[in-house]
This record gives C-alpha cells, sequence and structure tokens, in this order.
C-alpha cells in the first residue's frame, strides 16, 4: 500500500494551517471554504503534496494511507448515534478540515442531493436499527465490497477516510484490481458495456438502469465499476462467466486495514472496491467512527447537474 507516516516537522506545519482554516470557517460545508480549500492546500508540506500527487497521476496502488495526524479523544466527543446529531460542545471541525485539505489535493469533492441530505463530509458510525442494513451506517452485517456509487457516472474518483475512532478495530476492506492476476480470456466480456446498474440502497432514488462495461480503459491495467449487489444477472452466458470470475478474484484478493485515530485512507475508486467487516456495535458512545468525503477529479463532468460551476451537490 501507497502510505506516508507525517514526520514531526510536517505536524508543525501542518497543524497551524488546520487551526487557521478552523478559525476562518464553521464548517467544511461552507461554500466559502470550498471554495478555498485547494488554495489552503497547497500550504501543506511539499512532501505530503508530493505523495498525494504520485497517487494521483502515477496509480501505484488503489488506495493510500496517510497517517499520524493526532486526535484528540475527548475533544471529538461520543461517537454519534446518527449522522444527522451532532453533540453539543464538542468538534471534529479540525479532523475534518485535515481531510478536506489532504482530499483537495486529489480533486473537488462532492455530495449528492439524495444521499445524506447533500452533506459533503459525512459521519460513517453504526445506527441503531440499521445492524442488518447494507449500508456504511450498519455494522451486523459486513458491508460487501464495492465500487461508491458505482451507479452513477458521476461517481466520485475517490473516497477520503478519516478515522476518529475504531477500539474494536474493524477492518474497512478492500481490493486493488492491479493487484489481481486476471485472466484475459476470462474478463474479456467485462469490457462490454452491457451490465446493467442500478442505485445503491444509500440513494433516495428511483431505480432505472445505466448500462455499462464493468472494466474499461487500459486492457493491461483497467479501470473497474464493478457492485455484484446492485446489479442485474446478465443475460448472456459468457458475460455471468466472466462476472463471476471477477467476484471470486476480488474474494481472494480482498484485504483490509483498522484504521487507527487520525489515520486517512483515499481510496482510488476507479483502481479498488472496498467494504468494511461486520462487527457489533455498542450503541454507547464508543463504537468505530469514520469521516468520508468523495472527490472528483474532474468537476465540470456533472456541471449539467449541479446549479454553479463551483458548486458540489449533485442533483
Ligand atoms: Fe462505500
Amino acid at each position: 500500500m501507497h502510505s506516508h507516516e507525517l514526520a514531526d516537522e510536517e505536524l508543525e506545519a501542518i497543524r497551524p494551517l488546520v487551526e487557521e482554516v478552523a478559525s476562518l470557517h464553521g464548517s467544511v460545508e461552507e461554500a466559502d471554504f470550498l471554495d478555498n480549500v485547494s488554495t489552503y492546500a497547497q500550504e501543506l508540506p511539499r512532501r505530503l503534496r508530493a505523495f498525494l500527487n504520485t497517487f494521483r497521476l502515477t496509480e501505484p496502488s488503489g488506495v493510500c494511507l496517510i497517517s499520524g495526524y493526532p486526535v484528540d479523544d475527548t475533544k471529538v466527543g461520543k461517537t454519534p448515534p446518527h449522522w444527522r446529531k451532532k453533540p453539543d460542545g464538542y468538534s471534529t471541525i479540525e479532523e475534518e478540515i485535515f481531510l478536506n485539505l489532504c482530499g483537495a489535493l486529489l480533486g473537488d469533492v462532492i455530495a449528492w442531493s439524495h444521499q445524506r441530505d447533500g452533506l459533503i463530509c459525512q459521519d460513517l458510525a453504526p445506527i441503531k436499527g440499521h445492524e442488518d442494513e447494507m449500508l456504511g451506517s450498519g455494522s451486523e452485517r459486513g458491508l460487501v465490497w464495492h465500487t461508491e456509487d458505482a451507479y452513477y457516472p458521476y461517481r466520485g474518483d475517490y473516497i477520503g477516510l478519516i478515522c476518529l475512532r475504531n477500539l474494536d478495530a474493524v477492518p474497512t476492506t478492500f481490493a486493488s484490481i492491479d493487484e489481481i492476476q486476471l485472466d484475459p480470456n476470462q474478463v474479456k466480456d467485462l469490457f462490454e458495456p452491457c451490465f446493467i446498474f442500478r442505485p445503491d440502497p444509500s440513494h433516495a432514488t428511483d431505480s432505472e438502469q445505466e448500462k455499462a462495461p464493468v472494466l474499461f480503459g487500459d486492457s493491461r491495467s483497467p479501470y473497474v465499476r464493478f457492485d455484484p449487489y446492485c446489479m442485474d444477472r446478465p443475460e448472456t452466458e459468457e458475460a455471468r462467466s466472466g462476472m463471476d470470475y471477477l467476484i471470486r478474484a476480488i474474494d481472494e484478493n480482498l484485504t483490509g486495514v483498522a484504521l487507527l485515530p487520525g489515520e486517512c485512507l483515499f481510496i482510488d475508486n476507479y483502481k479498488a472496491v472496498h467494504g468494511r467487516s461486520s462487527f457489533k456495535a455498542r450503541f454507547d458512545g464508543t463504537d468505530r467512527w469514520l469521516k468520508r468525503i468523495n472527490i472528483a477529479r474532474d468537476l465540470r463532468k456533472s456541471r449539467g447537474v449541479r446549479k454553479t460551476p463551483a458548486s458540489r451537490v449533485i442533483l
């Protein structure tokens, strides 16, 4: 895995930058913050900027990890019982800013009007009543690996996560397509635009089908768009066997990382699928808690479904 441990001198530069940005903005959801975040990100230490630029440009790995950012467990407060409920008197603004500063080096954050009220920076924590749901807020049922928002042509190029708490060491799972030995004959039909994708349950939209290939780009090092849980069984035998082959190959290569507080994981949503292991939530404020953002490399692609050039919410 492409990884970067923050050195002390990097933290000495990052902490005042994060504090200054926090003094200027009340929330990472503010348009003014979003308009300026890529400018602030240019003040991150050069070694960190170079690390993320390499991840973006040369695609050395499907995921990258930045570790060493300090999280004050008391200051962030208890793991919230719901993403709409923020406990008073506690703040995660600094962790959210750090995640957004790093993400701004990969692209521009996006949100969906039909998912989680259009929030940019979302809490991933178990919700009581969602234990058996195949959602980021589930727990006892593992979140099966997938491409994020696979149904949507404007899906993010990257998912950014920062861990605030993970006492039970619940792994975030992933598999990078470049680390799987694919038999070219078995996957050739996956390049055909004949696979039917449907919206995943986190989106409150009508289910219309989208036909597309599972693999695309360079056939020797393809991009992947795959969420078998939200796809129809293909009509042809060749397509079905290609899909089953790739499901098995990903299952066999799935690995994971139990994020520690302060660790940021960026997943290349074109090069890796990701999920989460199952766990038993306590719902007492100490459960696993991550923040998530979605990042697009090219905001213009979705201009037809956003209100203004700089608005981040896809309608
Ligand atoms: Fe996901």
